[in-house]
């Protein structure tokens, strides 16, 4: 009896210490980082980069040897694509580089089906379990749907073609408009690191297989786009005015003091903007608000977005030679 209740104790115990249900009230008790009192939200998405969406590699970024692999693998799925005229084709790669299984989106037993859900589904028939670490390869970026389910299962790679905004916004083929990243970039609620977002790997090719339904209003696949349009010219303008000159040192050096001001003159926020000075290899000897980025790279020094419709951001330097600043 002794035993039995001491037994029962110790459940009452370990249940409570494991927050088990019924002791949790939402009216009294703190959530995570946050006091009962305050609401709570989610935490900026990819901080490390200073935007709300992960970094994609581009082609161009890579190693040649890296380039060249992963070319070869997007150039396998788009034969296949080509071969069982399905535009979404997607393959799996182990860890070790073996290659486990493809997919292709045939639209069957349903439109969930999409090539990357294809794959998983093929390699879970073939035994894979786990997918921690491996890399999947696609024709089209991920929807939101697959990316979401790329980062349940812990994929460590993920390499695309064509990407969703082209798909959408030039092809007019129905799709979530949303870049993967956006998702990708909220990998913190499954796990602990990113995955490696690649995209645009054989871009030409595959966006000629996807061709353009823009005048085909009668395809399954026609959407009329409804795209915002962003212009490839930076819309920051710098103004920079000289506040100040004086002489110093033994010969007498000019030193002159700049107050510049950036402006966004678009009706959106810019992210992360960089900035080239020239002339070339000319160094301020005192900058405040902005930060080199080695060279005559620089970005912003602190919060790294201006505000769209006038937003400004402020900086200045002294040098004893006048310095001019662009929007990259
Ligand atoms: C590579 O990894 C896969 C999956 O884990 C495994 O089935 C295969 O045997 C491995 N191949 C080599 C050459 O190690
Ligand atoms: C599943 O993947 C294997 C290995 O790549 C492939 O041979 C097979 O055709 C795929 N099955 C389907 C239905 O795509
Ligand atoms: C994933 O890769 C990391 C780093 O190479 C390794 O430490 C880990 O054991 C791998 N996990 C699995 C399940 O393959
Ligand atoms: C892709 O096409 C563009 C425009 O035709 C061309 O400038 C570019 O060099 C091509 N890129 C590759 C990798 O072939
Ligand atoms: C001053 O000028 C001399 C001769 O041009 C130069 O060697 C020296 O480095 C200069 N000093 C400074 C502080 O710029
Ligand atoms: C974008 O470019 C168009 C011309 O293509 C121009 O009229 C417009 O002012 C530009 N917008 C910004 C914010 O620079």
């Amino acid at each position: 009896m002794k035993l039995l209740f001491s037994l029962i104790f110790f459940i009452c115990i370990l249940k409570l210490s494991l927050a088990c249900e019924g002791n949790f009230n939402p009216t009294t008790a703190n959530i995570g980082e946050c006091s009962k009192d305050q609401t709570v939200g989610w935490v900026p998405a990819a901080p490390e980069y200073g935007t709300e969406t992960l970094k994609v590699w581009t082609p161009e970024e890579l190693s040649p040897q890296d380039r060249e692999m992963h070319e070869q693998r997007m150039a396998y799925i788009l034969a296949i694509s080509k071969q069982t005229r399905r535009k979404f084709v997607t393959s799996i790669y182990a860890q070790n580089g073996t290659l486990l299984c493809h997919g292709v989106n045939t639209g069957k037993p349903n439109l969930m089906t999409h090539g990357e859900v294809a794959a998983v589904n093929n390699c879970t028939s073939l035994g894979i379990t786990s997918y921690t670490n491996m890399t999947l390869y696609t024709t089209g970026e991920p929807c939101t749907m697959c990316a979401s389910a790329i980062l349940w299962l812990d994929f460590k790679v993920v390499v695309w073609g064509t990407w969703n905004s082209d798909l959408l916004c030039k092809v007019c083929m129905g799709n979530i408009p949303m870049d993967s990243s956006y998702i990708f970039s909220r990998y913190y609620g499954v796990r602990s690191t990113p995955p490696t977002l690649i995209g645009g790997v054989l871009r030409n090719e595959t966006d000629a297989w996807f061709t353009s339904y823009c005048s085909n209003p009668a395809s399954v696949y026609y959407v009329k786009p409804k795209c915002a349009c962003y212009n490839s010219t930076s819309p920051l303008v710098i103004q920079q005015t000289a506040s100040n000159t004086w002489y110093e040192g033994p010969n007498n050096t000019k030193y002159t003091q700049y107050e510049a001001k950036i402006i966004n003159n678009a009706n959106y926020a810019v992210n992360n903007p960089t900035f080239t000075s020239s002339p070339s290899g000319v160094k301020p000897r005192t900058v405040w608000g902005l930060k080199n980025e080695g060279g005559d790279i620089w970005t912003l020094g602190y919060y790294p977005v201006i505000s769209g419709n006038g937003g400004s951001f402020s900086f200045g330097y002294i040098s004893s030679q006048e310095i001019s600043f662009k929007a990259n």
